[in-house]
């Protein structure tokens, strides 16, 4: 039995043909892409220095995380001043060169917007502290009064995402503030309307910069059940999504309307993308009607089992939700908060995502985690809508999974006595250049997390050339995409064996084996494939291709 998805609704204010709708985004985690002036910490003339190899990769637009003012305490989720640069990665003038360097090359640049909190050490936070309890300035936060007979209780249950309490008391006070994660990270109070005239602005500095578009860190958690009631702690134990008061509240939504027309401001097609853990697709989908942000995260994407029924199930909803409000879907599979999916695919539960991975837990089959990713690489580019690359992920880069506990950086790790073993290892600076100290990632041979000795084996420099490497895997999927626009296409699926998936795009058959024998391949020419293909008409195990 064949199923059509149709083709998006497109509403009727919107041209139908913005470029956000079919891009290929990458993402940057600037502090480990490439260091330009050799202090170990990747730097904004560094992304400068790397655009010919991204123009090269083929990719729409890149991502960039937080490079605010920021004392660092959350890798920049921690922002001191959202509208300049911090020192460690440069200057506002090295952003505009960048921005306009990319422009002339056809990339458009979307930043990272952290509107749920700030740093400890923005000055609205300072001021807050100042200020009298009950008033003032204490109203830009969620201030409480303790419970218990001298406030030494946190005023609610609430726990931080980064482990321990949502709650920090202010010294020598009957108060406390509120943190869904690090402490060093107040909760903002958007039913203040000075914070939403704040953002606003926030919002024209970088417009008016040239930007083309913010990611919404937590865009499902600015606002909160009113009178923060306690919560039962629900969590759901597939995907470790919680449903409790601080989450998918309604009242978000007014928030993105009113940015949706400070973009309108602006000319060109200027995007919002959010970042927002809520399930089912059709809650997922309210964030994309035609009058708020126009892409989210497919998280329920990158959370699923390399099993093949698991990703149709993904397909379909997500496609048939998005459709609904006539937005486009997106496709992820890593990023900065999860484990690359290239050693989540080699876990003997291919596809699972722990809260990191070090030496004393099970290691995984790096082979095969990374034969799995290039035949989702096949997948995942030839599906309508926008897709994401996290840097390094085009070069099939594996996690760090034995990193020593002495470099860990990531709050988690701290907040949990190494229970959350965190970020860190999905975050370690990019090899550029085989044989040469930190892999060419800094001018002088420093990295602020050590890399794998794996690493010297992945890097560019010795992928580029190579036909049968990830990196050139990637640039020709990419290339492929773009001339049969498979991101403006329709999904199709046809007829396929147990544990394989095969559908139409276009012009284009796609074929999966997600198992571990060989399956048949279907006649046809074939374009490209995730392992080359030795004997006519069989697919091998755990291996994509595509034909005409
Ligand atoms: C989501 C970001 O992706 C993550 O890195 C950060 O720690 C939290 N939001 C808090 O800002
Ligand atoms: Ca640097």
């Amino acid at each position: 039995m064949s199923a059509q998805i149709k083709h998006p609704f497109v509403a009727e204010c919107s041209t139908g043909a913005e470029w956000w709708r079919s891009a290929v985004i990458y993402q940057i985690y600037p502090r480990s892409f490439a260091d330009s002036n050799g202090d170990g910490i990747g730097d904004i003339v560094g992304i400068s220095s790397k655009l010919p190899y991204l123009s090269s990769l083929g990719i729409d637009a890149i991502w960039l995380s937080p490079f605010y003012r920021s004392p660092q305490m959350d890798g920049g989720y921690d922002v001191a001043d959202y509208c300049d640069v911090d020192p460690l990665f440069g200057t506002l003038g090295d952003f505009d060169r960048m921005l306009e360097q990319a422009h002339d090359k056809g990339i458009k640049v979307i930043i990272d917007l952290v509107p749920n909190h700030t740093s400890s050490a923005h000055k609205w936070f300072r001021s807050a502290l100042k200020a009298p309890a009950g008033g003032g300035e204490r109203n830009f936060y969620h201030f409480r009064e303790g419970k218990g007979e001298s406030g030494e209780l946190p005023p609610n249950e609430w726990k931080s995402i980064f482990g321990g309490n949502a709650w920090s008391r202010i010294p020598g006070e009957t108060q406390w503030y509120l943190h869904l994660f690090d402490s060093s990270q107040p909760d903002l109070n958007w039913e203040n309307p000075e914070v939403r005239a704040e953002f606003e602005g926030i919002l024209r500095f970088w417009l008016k910069r040239g930007v083309d578009g913010f990611r919404v860190d937590v865009a499902h958690a600015l606002v909160k059940e009113p009178g923060l009631p306690d919560w039962d702690g629900k969590i759901s134990e597939d995907s470790g999504i919680n449903f409790g008061p601080m989450w998918d509240q309604e009242g978000v939504h007014e928030i993105y309307r009113s940015w949706n027309k400070v973009l309108k401001e602006f000319p060109g097609d200027r995007m919002l993308v959010a970042e927002a853990w809520v399930q089912p697709q059709s809650r997922l989908a309210r964030y994309v009607r035609n009058d708020e942000m126009h892409q989210a995260f497919n998280f329920d994407y990158l959370l699923a089992r390399w099993d093949a029924t698991a990703l149709r199930y993904v397909i379909d909803t997500s496609l048939a939700a998005a459709a609904e409000v006539g937005a486009p879907t997106t496709w992820v599979m890593s990023n900065h908060d999860t484990v690359r999916h290239t050693s989540r695919y080699g876990l003997s539960e291919p596809g699972l995502r722990p809260n990191g991975i070090d030496a004393s837990r099970e290691q995984p089959d790096e082979a095969l985690g990374l034969r799995r990713a290039r035949a989702a690489a096949l997948l995942t580019h030839a599906l309508p809508g926008s897709a994401y690359i996290y840097q390094g992920e085009e070069l099939g880069l594996p996690e760090h999974t034995t990193l020593d506990a002495a470099h860990r950086q990531d709050p988690s790790f701290f907040r949990t006595d190494g229970v959350l073993i965190g970020r860190d290892g999905c975050r370690v600076p990019i090899p550029w250049v085989s044989g040469e100290a930190s892999c060419g990632f800094s001018v002088a041979g420093d990295s602020w997390l050590p890399q794998p000795d794996s690493f010297s084996r992945y890097s560019a420099d010795v992928q580029q050339g190579d036909p049968q490497s990830t990196l050139e895997l990637y640039r020709q999927l990419l290339k492929l995409r773009h001339d049969y626009a498979l991101g403006n296409g329709r999904l199709t699926w046809l007829p396929s064996a147990q544990g394989v998936l095969l559908f139409e795009n276009g012009p284009i058959r796609i074929v999966i084996n997600f198992t571990d024998l060989t399956t048949a391949l279907p006649d046809g020419h074939v374009l490209i494939s995730s392992v080359p293909i030795d004997q006519p008409g069989v697919l091998p195990a755990n291996a994509a291709a595509w034909l005409t």
